[in-house]
């Protein structure tokens, strides 16, 4: 592995390594920042980023993968990340909240953020981000209020602290391996992992559509495309694109 990019604050890595993979920086190639002044979380949410107690980083990717392909890496670096946690902690129980919140006993305790370039008639290189924010040695009192309420982190699920830099080299070994095993054998194998982990499979949840209409049903986990299907009671299936789900009882 290469050494990553090591900054002691930056507003945002996703931003540092997108700059990077847009000049040619090549597969593997990661950001580790000790602060973020700007973190981007999904849905233009923003990441709150402690100094020196999180996993701040983002790794890009050039899969050989058809760009039609790349929504289903998001799953994969979810995967990846579930995995390098519970191999380090294997009493902890961890699960996957679609597409990608990485969450232990009910609380949220890291995010991926995958953000890739666009497919251009020029026949350009086309790449992916995979921006990963974990709270680690993050005690809850650095959050505000309502966060302190559904976050948790590796320091308080195991009463110990963890070296973020080995974390980070973690997670990027298997990030990698994942990436190779979707690429060598197709996506199936990462999604029956990935359905093992889901915490919404069977539960009740909602979300909000387009047209503003809030839908409640049961999670059936994502399909072969990475999209998250849902039965609500009158049997039908919905499909969901992006957006944010919630379990019905957080409300
Ligand atoms: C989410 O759960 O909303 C996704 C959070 C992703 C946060 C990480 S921190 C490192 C990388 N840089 C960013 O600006 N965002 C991602």
């Amino acid at each position: 592995m290469d050494n990553p990019l090591c900054l002691t604050s930056t507003d945002s890595t996703n931003v540092d390594a997108f700059k990077l993979a847009l000049e040619g920086v090549k597969h593997g190639f990661g950001v580790l920042a000790a602060t973020q002044h700007a973190g981007k979380g999904r849905l233009g949410k923003s990441w709150i980023s402690p100094a020196d107690t999180g996993l701040y980083c983002s790794i890009i990717l050039r899969p050989a993968l058809p760009f039609t392909e790349f929504p289903k890496i998001t799953l994969t670096a979810g995967l990846a990340l579930c995995t390098a946690v519970e191999t380090l902690l294997p009493h902890v129980p961890f699960g996957l909240k679609w597409p990608n919140d990485l969450y232990s006993n009910g609380r949220k305790c890291g995010g991926i953020l995958v953000e890739s370039s666009s497919p251009t008639s020029l026949g350009e290189s086309t790449f992916v981000v995979v921006g990963i924010g974990m709270n680690v040695n993050t005690p809850l009192s650095v959050f505000p209020p309502e966060l302190q309420e559904k976050a948790t982190s590796l320091r308080i699920l195991s009463g110990n602290d963890f070296d973020i830099r080995q974390l980070y080299c973690r997670i990027h070994k298997i990030l990698l391996e994942q990436v190779d095993t979707h690429v060598s054998t197709g996506f199936g194998q990462i999604l029956k992992e990935w359905r093992k982990r889901d915490v919404l499979l069977g539960k009740e949840m909602q979300w909000v559509t387009g047209d503003k209409k809030v839908i409640t049903a049961r999670g059936m986990g994502p399909d072969a495309n990475g999209q998250l299907l849902a039965r609500d009671s009158s049997g039908k299936v919905y499909e969901i694109l992006s957006g944010d789900v919630q379990l019905a009882v957080e409300k």
